[in-house]
């Protein structure tokens, strides 16, 4: 089954931010997206190489890993465009952006958190590059955090990509 990954649904999902060797700054959403490792900080992304934000990510080694709302899931879609020279697609879906601590690529404010990320390791798979990546410095938004600093997920309602524009927000949250 070519589509297999359409049954591994629905997933959270993410808007990169990247910076290439012209210092043009990118977004895009990913939702091939996993933590790796507590100590050290890792992540995993899987990119397929024919993305602008691959060639931005290689060059530069360092990303930064936003997390949305439902609030924003217009911009998702927007930023899931394809990357035209011409146009910002931060601009284009109406992105605020701030200055990341560490690396070049901005953060994304409105969003829950930000990640910002160092490339560690990079390796091919198939038609995608599965990007091992340091979280070296965390934005949080504290509202959208509770007093144990686990997510508001009925709060944030994460959208989760089905595929194709379809997104899922099936949330109740219970304690096991
Ligand atoms: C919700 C969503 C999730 C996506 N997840 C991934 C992903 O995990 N990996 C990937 O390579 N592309 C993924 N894409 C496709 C890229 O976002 C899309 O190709 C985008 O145009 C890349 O932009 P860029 O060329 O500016 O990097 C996803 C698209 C959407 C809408």
């Amino acid at each position: 089954m070519e589509e297999f990954w359409k049954v591994l649904a629905p997933r959270i999902t993410v808007l990169v931010t990247t910076m290439d060797a012209k210092g043009r700054a990118d977004v895009a959403p990913f939702s091939f997206v996993s933590p790796v490792s507590f100590n050290p900080p890792l992540l995993m992304i899987s990119v397929g190489t024919n993305k602008h934000s691959y060639w931005s990510i290689m060059q530069k080694k360092e990303f930064v890993v936003n997390i949305p709302t439902e609030s924003m899931l217009e911009k998702i879609w927007v930023a899931g465009e394809k990357w035209d020279p011409e146009v910002s697609k931060i601009e284009r879906a109406g992105l605020k952006t701030a200055p990341s601590e560490k690396v070049g690529p901005p953060i994304l404010p409105e969003c829950v958190a930000s990640l910002e990320c160092y490339v560690e390791d990079a390796k091919k798979y198939g038609d995608h590059v599965i990007i091992i990546a340091r979280v070296i410095k965390t934005h949080v938004n504290e509202e959208f955090l509770d007093e144990e600093g686990r997510l508001k997920v009925d709060l944030v309602r994460p959208p989760l990509h089905v595929a194709d524009n379809l997104f899922a927000f099936p949330y109740v949250t219970k304690e096991a």
